[in-house]
C-alpha cells in the first residue's frame, strides 16, 4: 500500500510517500525555524499561514520525486494531534480533501505515535515489544510498546518536557530557537564538573520526570555569574550548558534503565527531537550495554518532526483497515 504522509503539527511542513512493500520512496521538509526565530518561539498564526503556503507545492514535489502519479496513491495519513490547532487543521483539511478527491482512505495519526515508530524506517528496526522514551518539545514520556497501537504509559514529565527545558535553557544563555541543538553545540566547549546541576527525581521511585527545578537552577546559576552585558562570560556559558545537558541526560538514562529493568524488555527506542542529542545516545548506549539491552533511534532528520514517520504510522493503520470519515477532526490535546 502506497501512502502519502502529511505532518503540520508545529513549525515544519513534512511530506513523504511510504510504500508497505518498497519502503520510503521520497520525503521532503520545509522548516519554518527562520520565520519564528526572531520571536524566540513558534507563533501559531504564522505557522498556519506558512503551512498553507507550502503544503501543496511540497506534495507535488514529493510525488514527482517518487515518480508516483496521484492514481498510484492508495491512502493518505495526516497528523491529527497533538499540536497547534491551526497548524493541524491545515494538514488535516488538505489530506482529508485530497483523499476524498482521489477516492482513497484517509487516517489521522497521533504525532507521538509517528515519533515512536520513526526508528522502524531504519535498516535494522527494533522488534516489538520495547520501551520507548519519547522526548520532544512537548512531551517526555516512557511508554511500554507491545505493538502498533499497544501503548502503556509508564511515566511522564510532571511539568516541562525535556525539549522545552533545553529551549528555556537556551533562552537564558541567549541562544536561538529551537534551543536543543544550540545548547548541545555550546556544551561541547564546556568543562564537565565546574558546575553540578541537580538530577530531578532520580532518588524517588517511579518513572516520572520533572524538569522545572533544573530550569530554576540554571536561571540562578546564570544570574550569579552574569557580567555587565547581562550574561556570564563565554566559557562560563559553555560550562553551564555542559552541566545542564549532563543533568538532563543522566536523569533520562537513569529512568530508562529503570523502565527496562521493570518491564524486563531488552530494547529501548528513543524518539522525538531530543533523541537527536549525541550525549543522550552515547549515555544510553553505555548504560544499556551493562544490562545487555540495546538502544534504537531514527536517523537524525527523522528524530525531529517529519512526514516520513506519519506516512509510516498511517500506512500500518490503513493497511490494517482503519479509516477516517469525511468529518475532519483534529485533537490539539490527545493522550497517546
Ligand atoms: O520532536 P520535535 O521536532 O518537535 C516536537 O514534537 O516538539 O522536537 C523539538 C525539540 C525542541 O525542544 C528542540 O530543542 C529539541 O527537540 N532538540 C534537541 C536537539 N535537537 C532538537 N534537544 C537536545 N539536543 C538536540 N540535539
Ligand atoms: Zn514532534
Amino acid at each position: 500500500m502506497r501512502v502519502l504522509g502529511i505532518e503540520t503539527s508545529c513549525d515544519e511542513t513534512g511530506i513523504a510517500l511510504y510504500d508497505t512493500r518498497e519502503g520510503l520512496l521520497a520525503h521532503d521538509l520545509y522548516s519554518q525555524i527562520a520565520l519564528h526565530s526572531e520571536y524566540g518561539g513558534v507563533v501559531p498564526e504564522l505557522a498556519s499561514r506558512d503551512h498553507v503556503r507550502k503544503i501543496l507545492p511540497l506534495i507535488k514535489d514529493v510525488l514527482a520525486r517518487a515518480q508516483t502519479d496521484v492514481s498510484q496513491v492508495e491512502g493518505i495519513a495526516y497528523t491529527a494531534g497533538p499540536g497547534l490547532v491551526g497548524a493541524l487543521m491545515v494538514g488535516a483539511s488538505v489530506g482529508r480533501s485530497l483523499a476524498y478527491a482521489w477516492k482513497v482512505p484517509a487516517i489521522g495519526v497521533h504525532h507521538m505515535e509517528g515519533h515512536l515508530l520513526a526508528p522502524m524506517l531504519e535498516e535494522q528496526p527494533p522488534e516489538f515489544p520495547f520501551v520507548a522514551l519519547l522526548v520532544s518539545g512537548g512531551h517526555t514520556q516512557l511508554v511500554k510498546v507491545g505493538g502498533i497501537g499497544l501503548y502503556q504509559l509508564l511515566g511522564e514529565s510532571l511539568d516541562d518536557a525535556a525539549g522545552e527545558a533545553f529551549d528555556k535553557a537556551a533562552k537564558m544563555l541567549d541562544l536561538d530557537y529551537p534551543g536543543g541543538p544550540h545548547v548541545a553545540r555550546l556544551a561541547e566547549s564546556g568543562t564537565l564538573g565546574r558546575f553540578t546541576f541537580p538530577r530531578p527525581m532520580v532518588d524517588r521511585p517511579g518513572l516520572d520526570f520533572s524538569f522545572s527545578g533544573l530550569k530554576t537552577y540554571t536561571l540562578n546559576t546564570v544570574a550569579e555569574h552574569k557580567g555587565p552585558d547581562g550574561l556570564p562570560d563565554e566559557q562560563t556559558c559553555a560550562d553551564i550548558a555542559r552541566a545542564f545537558e549532563e543533568a538532563v541526560v543522566s536523569t533520562l538514562v537513569i529512568k530508562c534503565r529503570r523502565a527496562l529493568e521493570q518491564t524486563g524488555y531488552p530494547r529501548l527506542v528513543i524518539a522525538g527531537g531530543v533523541s537527536a542529542n549525541k550525549r543522550l545516545r552515547a549515555g544510553l548506549e553505555q548504560a544499556l550495554r551493562k544490562i545487555g539491552a540495546q538502544v534504537f533511534y531514527a536517523r537524525h532528520e527523522f528524530c525531529t518532526d517529519n512526514g516520513a514517520m506519519i506516512a509510516y504510522a498511517g500506512a500500518q493503520r490503513l493497511a490494517a483497515g482503519q479509516t477516517e470519515g469525511l468529518a475532519i477532526n483534529v485533537r490539539p490535546r490527545w493522550p497517546l
